[in-house]
């Protein structure tokens, strides 16, 4: 296997496996060390780097990251970021005015992500840095060093990757001479991907690799045959489906937040917590939904918004909603050589709330996520969808909840006489996120958090930060 693209401005090939993480190929076959292993799953940043494809540059880990992602893109390390003879990046500038390192671990995964937030003028610091963990320093100088670079130009060398991968190769090499493995299928649009895994149903599809990745790097995983799905131009697309989005499959956590904003804000709250700009960057709505998690945070949101999930297996389509995926606990109503095409989103749903509990505010996976969507007439419950994540083997309606609000009067008694009901829809697990009683009493919290908010109480923690 040889992939093309560009390393921090000259063109490259790189020899190696299919599940060959860059960050592996960066420091093993090239010598660039600057790029730090730190935890390996996408948690710590500290492998951050920028990558430049026709839609702009990202940061993203690249201990997740697998070779074939990057064909026909563009790759800047910590190496790459300093200018001809040594220029400092204003970033680099910054850090060092404003003490923004000490042991200098974490110092070139920061500096990654400051220089690609600088290219895209992000000023929302927290957020950008949120996936950089730093254990010294702390983080006060280094967004100070943020907010300072900000005043400061982009660089005139930052702004090459975008013109050269025009003209970098785009198709990997059919077959390594080195290893003789099997160059991966890297389709460019689900018509391909549907004639080739329903001939090779045993493959598995690589979407961000958010979650494959770790297969590969934690439980050193011999995936076999491999497609990488990030090609397939149509299940990239957002479309516009009478009063519903169709959204693809591939379509990334960072477009979906994008696409929810206007629509359905408290989603892209939600979604601006789902683990950080790097793994949002790369985890796919597809991903996310097919691997079944029962602590995912989209599809309780997708619920709750009554989404249908729509499946293709080679010509054959069907759809079904969302819920309705979920059989139980590792198994999902998804047939050999079949794949998760698309998601239709209703346009409206006003009363939608997403609500998630998690020991860290950002990256971190959700102990409890609740999603509210009950449509009022008058002072009566018309309609009810409510979903939750962490507290069954699967994502799950809360159906007995439901059936205690409608019908009834939208007043405080009657939230009070639901409470009991979601003893009758959840027996949750404790595990080391929280305990089965801890996770039963928020549940009922939210709900009573779910009316305030409506009545248009203040109910968010974030409003008592400075
Ligand atoms: C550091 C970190 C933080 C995270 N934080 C959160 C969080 O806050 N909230 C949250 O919900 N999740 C979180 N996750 C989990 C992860 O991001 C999601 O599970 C992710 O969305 C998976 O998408 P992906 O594209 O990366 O999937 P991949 O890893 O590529 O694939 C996941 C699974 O789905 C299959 N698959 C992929 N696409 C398709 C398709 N189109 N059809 C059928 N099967 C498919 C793959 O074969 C695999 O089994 C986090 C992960 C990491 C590493
Ligand atoms: S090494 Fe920690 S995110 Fe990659
Ligand atoms: S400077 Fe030591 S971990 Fe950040």
């Amino acid at each position: 296997m040889g992939i093309d693209f560009v390393l921090n401005g000259q063109a490259v090939r790189a020899e190696g496996r299919a599940t060959t993480t860059l960050l592996d190929w960066l420091r093993e076959e090239r010598g660039l060390c600057g790029t730090k292993e730190g935890c390996n799953e996408g948690d710590c940043g500290a492998c951050t780097v920028m990558v430049t494809d026709a839609d702009g540059s990202k940061a993203l880990n690249a201990c997740i990251l697998f070779l074939p992602q990057l064909a026909g893109k563009a790759v800047r390390t910590v190496e790459g970021i300093a200018g001809p003879e040594g220029t400092l990046h204003p970033v680099q500038e910054a850090m060092v005015a404003h003490h923004g390192s000490q042991c200098g671990f974490c110092t070139p995964g920061f500096v990654v992500s400051m220089a690609t937030a600088h290219l895209n003028r992000r000023q929302d610091f927290d957020d950008q840095l949120a996936g950089n963990l730093c254990r010294c320093t702390g983080y006060a100088p280094i967004v100070r060093a943020a907010e300072a670079a900000s005043q400061k130009p982009v660089p005139e060398w930052m702004l090459a990757d975008g013109r050269q991968i025009a003209s970098a190769g785009a198709e990997p090499a059919a077959a390594d001479a080195t290893t003789g493995q099997a160059a991966p299928y890297m389709p460019t649009s689900s018509d391909d991907l549907a004639k080739w895994y329903l001939a090779h149903p045993d493959a598995t599809l690589i979407a961000g690799a958010t979650d494959v990745g770790l297969w590969v790097t934690k439980q050193f995983r011999d995936l076999g045959e491999v497609v990488f799905l990030n090609r397939c131009a149509d299940m990239r697309a957002i479309e516009r489906d009478g009063e519903a989005l169709r959204i693809g499959a591939a379509v990334t956590m960072t477009e979906m937040y994008d696409a929810m904003l206007p629509l359905h804000p408290s989603y892209a709250e939600l979604i601006r917590r789902y683990g950080s700009v790097q793994v949002r960057n790369a985890a796919t709505l597809g991903g996310s939904l097919a691997n079944g998690s029962p602590i995912g945070d989209n599809a309780p949101a997708l619920i709750a918004m009554g989404a249908t999930l729509h499946l293709r297996r080679g010509d054959d389509r069907r759809e079904l909603p969302l819920e309705a995926f979920f059989i139980e606990y590792g198994k999902q109503d998804r047939a050999t050589g079949e794949f998760v095409e698309a998601v239709r989103i209703p346009t409206s749903a006003p009363n939608l709330r997403c609500y998630k509990l998690s020991k860290r505010f950002d990256q971190d996976i959700s102990a409890v996520c609740g999603c509210f969507n009950v449509e009022i007439e008058g002072d009566t419950v018309a309609a009810a969808r409510i979903a939750f994540g962490g507290m069954a083997g699967t994502p799950k309606r809360a159906s007995a909840v439901e059936a205690a609000l409608i019908g009834k009067p939208w007043s405080a008694e009657t939230i009070a006489a639901a409470l009991p009901a979601f003893a009758q829809d959840y027996s949750p697990m404790t595990d080391m996120r929280a305990s089965s009683d801890y996770r039963l009493r928020t549940a009922q919290n939210l709900l009573s958090r779910y009316f305030a908010d409506l009545a248009g109480q203040p109910t968010s923690v974030l409003a008592v930060q400075p």
